[in-house]
C-alpha cells in the first residue's frame, strides 16, 4: 500500500481529475475487455453454425408456379402427408390468398418430417410457433424445411408474411399424433383435421 501512496500516479494531482497514465491504462483493458467479448461471439457463430450445420433457410429449388396444378409434385392429389419408406415423413403444401393447401396435415410425433412448400401467387409465410420452421414461401421457389415435433398437439401455422388484404385470416395448422395412431390413418385422414 505504501507503494501506492509514493507512485507518481498518486502525486500532485488535483481531486477528481485521473492522470493520463491512468486513463491509458483502463482505456486498454477496456479494449481487451471488448477484442475478447467479439473474439468469443465469432467464435460461438463459427462453432455453432459448423456443429449445427445451421444455414439460412434458403433452399434453392425453383419451380414454375403457373403450372403446378397440371401435375407433379404439387398436383392437388399428392399434397399434404406422405409416409416414406425410411419412416420419415414429407408434407407437401401450397400457400395461396388466402389460405393453405391443405388447411390441415397431420404428422407422427418424433418423427423426421420434412415440409416443403410452394406458392402459386404472392410470397407468404410459414411459420409454426415453438418449432424451428419458419421460412417464407415464395412463389417460383420451393421452401423446404426439417423439423421432428416432439409433443402431439395441433400446432396452429399463421401465414407471417403480408399478403393482400385476407392476410390476417390465412391459418393452416399441423396436427402431431401419437406414433401408433399414425399408420391407422388413411392418405385423406392424413391430409385434413376434420374429425373422421
Ligand atoms: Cu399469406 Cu399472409
Amino acid at each position: 500500500m505504501a507503494d501506492n501512496i509514493t507512485s507518481p500516479l498518486w502525486q500532485s494531482v488535483p481531486d477528481g481529475i485521473v492522470p493520463e497514465e491512468e486513463v491509458t491504462r483502463t482505456e486498454n483493458r477496456w479494449l481487451a475487455v471488448v477484442l475478447a467479448m467479439l473474439a468469443v461471439m465469432v467464435a460461438i457463430i463459427v462453432v455453432t453454425g459448423i456443429t449445427h450445420g445451421l444455414h439460412p433457410p434458403s433452399n434453392v429449388e425453383t419451380i414454375d408456379p403457373t403450372t403446378l396444378h397440371l401435375g407433379g409434385e404439387f398436383a392437388e392429389s399428392n399434397l399434404g402427408t406422405a409416409a416414406e419408406p425410411d419412416g420419415s415423413v414429407t408434407v407437401r403444401m401450397i400457400g395461396e390468398q388466402y389460405s393453405f393447401v391443405p388447411q390441415c396435415a397431420q404428422v407422427p410425433v418424433d418423427t423426421p418430417v420434412k415440409f416443403r412448400i410452394t406458392s402459386t401467387d404472392v410470397i407468404h409465410g410459414f411459420l409454426l410457433p415453438a418449432t424451428n420452421v419458419n421460412t417464407m414461401v415464395v412463389p417460383g421457389f420451393v421452401a423446404e424445411v426439417r423439423t421432428t415435433f416432439s409433443r402431439p398437439g395441433i400446432y396452429q401455422m399463421p401465414c407471417n408474411e403480408f399478403c393482400g388484404y385476407g392476410h390476417h385470416g390465412m391459418w393452416g395448422a399441423v396436427k402431431v399424433v401419437p406414433r401408433e395412431q399414425f399408420p391407422r390413418l388413411g392418405p385423406i385422414e392424413r391430409t385434413s383435421c376434420a374429425k373422421q
